[in-house]
């Protein structure tokens, strides 16, 4: 199978291209990538000389994307721009790239004849709940710029189905963690906050409640839906796995053996969702179902973050440190 994977050198599609040239010794992966903040080919550095793998620097939003990709069968598209906080402090990239990007890839997919088109969206899109769990009917309700972004894309997705019959899955997985995550989000964030000592900024009342997913089980989803998925069909991933932002932070200093007075509340995110949680019973249908317990996944995370303080120090000291400023006014 010859695979393009949009958005590979940021912290999924990494994972999942260094998984599925694992896998499949004779699958080839183009990653076209357009390295924002966010994009970091260290991630790749395992397989950057293995044959079957190319990289091309190119903007999902431009045209020329249709030149690279004679004699593929499948685009999976990873590539956005993906932090909440950044999308309410600057919404305008959000809307280009997520939305306008997604639609440029869907008209190449219908052009090229794509026999499949896989669209790497999240459970933010349907929004806050505070008991129960939404499945794949669920309404869209995002709350902020980047769930909404994501969700405009997931309808443009869906119609390119029903009008072009162009073959297509949407995959909405919760909050992942794992190796190389851009020290923005929250469990990276703690983590090597906490190995320096530095306080570990928890918002509101730290009450907060994600569903986290390790970033393997993740692939393993998307490894089963790019080759099982049935056209048009939406599917969650999930685990099942719960938990406050409090606990996990509690958690990362207890593995770190640092103290819990490095907590520190801070101000809230504006329209902060309350609790994200998705059902994933057509997944499992299809044979898949998580592997890792959240406190299983999280020790092993927090020792790649110790292992690989070269992958993440120079992130921190690099153009993290204005945003981390500006963003925690400190
Ligand atoms: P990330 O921010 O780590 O990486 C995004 C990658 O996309 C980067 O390599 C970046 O350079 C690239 N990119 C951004 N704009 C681009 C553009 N215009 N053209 C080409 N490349 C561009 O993100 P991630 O956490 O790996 O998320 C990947 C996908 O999974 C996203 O679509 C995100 O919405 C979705 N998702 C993420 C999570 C999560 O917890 N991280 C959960 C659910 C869904
Ligand atoms: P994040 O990793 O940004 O993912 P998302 O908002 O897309 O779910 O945040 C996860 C949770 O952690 C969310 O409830 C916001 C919270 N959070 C903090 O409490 N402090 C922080 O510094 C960050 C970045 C997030």
């Amino acid at each position: 199978m010859n695979i393009v994977v949009t958005g590979g050198a940021g912290f999924i599609g990494s994972n999942f291209i260094k998984y599925i040239l694992k896998k499949y010794p004779d699958y080839k992966i183009l990653n076209i990538d357009k390295l924002t903040y966010a994009g970091n080919l260290d991630n790749l550095k395992e397989v950057e000389n293995n044959k079957n793998y190319k990289f091309v620097k190119m903007d999902i939003c431009e045209r020329e994307i249709e030149d690279l990709i004679t004699g593929y069968d499948v685009i999976i598209n990873f590539a956005a721009e993906t932090h909440v906080d950044r999308a309410i402090e600057n919404p305008e990239i959000f809307l280009k790239t997520d939305i306008f990007g997604t639609f440029n890839l869907l008209e190449i997919s219908r052009k090229k004849k794509i026999e499949k088109y896989i669209q790497i969206s999240t459970d933010e899109v349907y929004g806050s709940i505070e008991n129960g769990s939404f499945d794949e009917t669920s309404p869209l309700n995002p709350s902020n710029p980047y769930s909404a972004s994501k969700a405009s894309a997931d309808l443009l997705v869906l119609s390119y189905f029903k009008t072009y019959k162009l073959p297509v899955n949407i995959i909405r997985s919760t909050n992942n963690y794992g190796p190389n995550q851009y020290p923005e989000k929250f469990i990276p964030l703690l983590i090597t906050n906490g190995i320096d000592n530095k306080f570990l900024p928890i918002y509101g009342d730290g009450l907060y409640v994600r569903e986290w997913l390790y970033v393997e089980d993740n692939c393993r989803a998307i490894d089963l839906i790019l080759h099982k998925g049935e056209d048009g069909e939406i599917y969650n991933v999930s685990s099942g796995e719960e938990r406050e932002n409090i606990y996990v932070a509690k958690k990362i200093l207890e593995i770190l053996g640092k103290p819990e007075s490095l907590i520190r509340f801070v101000k809230d995110r504006p329209g902060h969702d309350r609790r994200y949680s998705i059902k994933f019973e057509k997944l499992k249908k299809l044979g898949w179902e998580p592997l890792f317990k959240f406190e299983d996944g999280l020790e092993k995370t927090v020792n790649w973050y110790i292992e690989n303080e070269w992958w993440w120090r120079k992130i921190k000291e690099g153009d993290f440190k204005e945003y981390y400023k500006k963003h925690y006014q400190i």
